[in-house]
């Protein structure tokens, strides 16, 4: 069976990134994680990774005097590793359209809440505050839009009463970690499929 090379971006603590690892250890997963990049040097996900043996990186975003510039550093180490699925768990820069269309069909993204409620920060307050009796995680595609592609999955938790902003985002992040690793695998058939054709 056929195994995309998977390189997961992050610039903090991970536990998304834990997920894909974790899941990928199944001999059938349709991924193999290859490299983990942050664009910060001292995101604890980088020695999560390198603890899990995946080679991790830090690209700082601070070194480069442009975002293309930056992306063109991260596109040159995802291209040295023969990248063929980019999933980004936490990754906090903002992708400009030349990265985009270069992984376009190749990279996927999750959000804290269900899309096309909310997109960028602060998902859980503005829940709150709109009085949502429900809430969420979406895996999608990753388009020129923030938070705007094509959704592949999503998962839904209820909103209690007495929630704050961190403990809707706590049951929010638990949902996360069972959504994404069965989205990104939906996701790798469909590209082997799209490969094969
Ligand atoms: C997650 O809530 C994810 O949906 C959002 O950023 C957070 C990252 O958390 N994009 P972690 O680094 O995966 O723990």
């Amino acid at each position: 069976m056929s195994r995309l090379n998977l390189a997961i971006l992050i610039s903090g603590r991970g536990s998304n990134m834990d997920s894909l690892l974790r899941a990928t250890t199944e001999d059938a997963y349709p991924a193999k994680p290859v490299l983990v990049l942050s664009n910060k040097a001292d995101a604890p996900g980088l020695d999560a990774a390198r603890a899990f043996g995946i080679e991790a990186l830090a690209v700082s975003h601070k070194q480069y005097e442009s975002r293309e510039s930056f992306e063109r550093a991260m596109h040159e180490a995802l291209e040295a590793h023969k990248i063929d699925v980019i999933a980004l768990a936490g990754f906090m820069r903002v992708l400009t359209p030349w990265f985009v269309k270069r992984w376009s069909g190749r990279m996927i993204n999750i959000h804290p809440s269900l899309l096309p409620a909310y997109p960028g920060l602060n998902t859980h307050a503005r829940a709150l505050e709109a009085g949502d009796s429900e809430a969420g995680c979406t895996v999608h595609w990753v388009s020129e839009g923030v938070d705007e592609g094509d959704i592949i999955g999503q998962a839904r938790v209820p909103v209690k009463a007495g929630d704050t902003p961190d403990t809707l985002a706590a049951r929010v992040l638990k949902a996360e970690h069972r959504l994404y690793p069965e989205a990104l695998a939906d996701a790798c058939r469909l590209i082997i499929a799209r490969q094969a054709s």
